[in-house]
C-alpha cells in the first residue's frame, strides 16, 4: 500500500504534462490513440499512441518517496535481495499511463524481456486498474526459461533461444495484473511481460522503479548462474 497523499500528489502532477484536449474533468477526452497534435517524442513526457510515459516528475524527491523508498516496499525489496544490498535510488521512471481503448477490440499479446540492467521491477498502481484496464501483463514462470536466454546475467545480451522461447511463451496463458490505488506488482527482471490494453474508461496511471544492487556493475556481464536465485536473498535461496 502506497501513502494515499502521495498517491494523490501523482494524480494531480500528471495533468501537468497533459497534452491540449486532454481533459481532467471529461472522461471522454481520455480515449485513445492520442491525436497527432497530442503526440510528442520528448523522452521527458512521451505520448504515443495508447502510451503516455510521463517521466519527467520521475527525480522528484516526494515521487522516490511514493514509490522507491516507501517503506513497505522498501523492505519488501530488502527482502528479496538482501538487506543493505539496495542502490539509492536516485529518481524512479515516472507516471506510466495506458490510455482507453474506443472499442473492445484487443491485439493479441506478446511478450517481452526488458533490455537495461536491473534486479527487482515494481509497478504501483496510484489509482484503479479494473480487469483489462490496462494493468502489467506477465507470463507466469518465464523468468526461469528467459534468464537462461542471455549470455549474461543481467546485461541485453540475448541468445538465439530468446525469439524461439518468445513465440512459445506467448503461447502460454498470461496474468493481467489489476489492482486498486496503492498495490504493487513485483517482478523478476527477465519475466516475460507486456504492457496491458486499457479496455476500461479509465487512465492506467503507474509509478516504475526498477531495484538494482550495490554490486550490479560487478555481476551483470557474468554468465546466467545455475543457481539463477545467487544474487538473491538468503530467505529467497531457501524457499
Ligand atoms: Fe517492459
Amino acid at each position: 500500500m502506497l501513502a494515499p497523499d502521495l498517491m494523490a500528489r501523482a494524480r494531480d502532477k500528471l495533468w501537468e504534462g497533459a497534452p491540449p484536449g486532454l481533459i481532467r474533468e471529461d472522461p471522454d477526452s481520455w480515449t485513445g490513440p492520442f491525436t497527432k497534435e497530442q503526440t510528442s517524442e520528448e523522452t521527458s513526457n512521451m505520448r504515443r499512441d495508447y502510451h503516455w510515459n510521463y517521466r519527467e516528475p520521475g527525480n522528484l524527491d516526494w515521487m522516490i518517496r511514493l514509490l522507491a523508498t516507501d517503506p513497505n516496499v522498501w523492505h519488501m525489496a530488502e527482502q528479496l535481495l538482501g538487506e543493505g544490498q539496495l542502490q539509492t535510488p536516485k529518481g524512479i521512471r515516472g507516471i506510466y499511463c495506458i490510455m482507453p481503448k474506443a472499442k473492445a477490440a484487443p491485439l493479441p499479446y506478446g511478450c517481452h524481456v526488458d533490455a537495461h540492467p536491473f534486479h527487482l521491477g515494481v509497478v504501483g498502481y496510484i489509482d484503479h486498474v479494473a480487469p483489462d484496464g490496462g494493468g502489467f501483463n506477465v507470463w507466469p514462470g518465464s523468468h526461469k526459461r528467459f534468464y537462461y536466454d542471455y549470455h549474461s546475467q543481467y546485461a541485453n545480451e540475448p541468445t538465439e533461444a530468446y525469439k524461439e522461447d518468445v513465440a512459445r511463451v506467448n503461447k502460454r496463458p498470461r496474468v493481467d495484473c489489476h489492482g486498486g490505488p496503492g498495490d504493487i506488482v513485483f517482478w523478476h527482471h527477465r519475466i516475460g511481460h507486456s504492457a496491458g490494453q486499457n479496455l476500461t474508461r479509465q487512465i492506467r496511471q503507474a509509478v516504475l522503479y526498477d531495484f538494482r544492487k550495490l554490486d550490479l556493475d560487478e555481476t551483470q556481464k557474468e554468465p546466467p548462474c545455475p543457481d539463477m536465485w545467487r544474487d538473491w536473498s538468503e530467505a529467497v535461496r531457501n524457499l
